[in-house]
């Protein structure tokens, strides 16, 4: 696992960027995996800047995202399909049919089994990962074992409290979700994991101390990932010493 320590959100977003762009350039088919949350806006950003400069091409890329909150439907200000159409699908040459959402709305069980045969055909080319608090990856919360598969997860109580600020009330937060698994993550060829923000410290002191895969952390899956970096800011890097 690589860490690459950068000066500030503004130097992660163009670095996490430069990956995935590279990734692109060069197998302009390959599949994005795709994260929400308010860490990778910026990555999103600098990608969508490129596309604008005749840089990058998205029109064979297919893109896949981690998770949904259950009972939210993309038109849903609060869905992550609103989320990507808002600040990232509308601003690339995406095509529609090859976007992978999870439709919150519908039937779970349908749509892990969608969710999990997509994964089986898809073989993810770079994953980009933002981290809870908890030091979650996408949904998949601390617990005493991994899930592999796509699955339906409930929300632990400090990711409730957590997302609520991008809710009008807590009790808004949808308490269960639709969660890539750690096959997905741990298949793909490569992953960044960005995190900024003092909240962030315990997980990535964790995670940078040993190499233990351990479900109580999440993010440690990435230790066995093939190649996987993390990129965190100053800031952040110092509160993990
Ligand atoms: C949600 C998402 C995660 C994301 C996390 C952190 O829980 N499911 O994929 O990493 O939020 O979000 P933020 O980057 O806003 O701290």
């Amino acid at each position: 696992m690589k860490v690459i320590k950068v000066k500030n959100y503004e130097e992660l977003s163009r670095t996490a960027a430069t990956i995935i762009a590279g990734v692109i350039l060069s197998k302009p088919d390959c599949i994005l995996g795709l994260a929400t949350g308010s860490s990778p806006v910026g990555t999103y950003d600098q990608l969508a800047a490129m596309y604008e400069e005749g840089i990058l091409d998205f029109s064979h890329v297919k893109s896949v995202n981690l998770d949904e909150y259950e009972g939210l439907a993309r038109d849903h200000d609060q869905s992550f399909g609103y989320f990507m159409d808002q600040l990232f699908f509308s601003k690339v040459n995406l095509k529609e049919e090859n976007i992978f959402l999870v439709d919150g709305a519908a039937d779970a069980a349908k749509q892990e089994k969608r969710f999990n045969d997509f994964l089986k055909d898809n073989k993810i080319d770079i994953q980009i990962l933002g981290i809870g608090n908890n030091g979650h990856i996408g949904f998949n919360e601390p617990d005493s074992y991994f899930t592999a598969s796509a699955h339906k997860v409930e929300l632990a109580e400090e990711t409730i409290k957590a997302n609520a600020r991008f809710f009008e009330k807590e009790s808004d937060v949808p308490r269960s979700a639709i969660t890539m698994g750690m096959y997905g993550i741990a298949t793909a060829a490569k992953v960044i994991l960005v995190a900024t923000g003092a909240a962030k410290a315990p997980a990535i002191k964790k995670l940078l101390e040993s190499d233990h895969v351990d479900p109580q952390l999440p993010c440690s899956i990435l230790h066995i990932c093939e190649d996987a970096t993390v990129i965190v800011d100053k800031d952040l890097y110092e509160l993990t010493k």
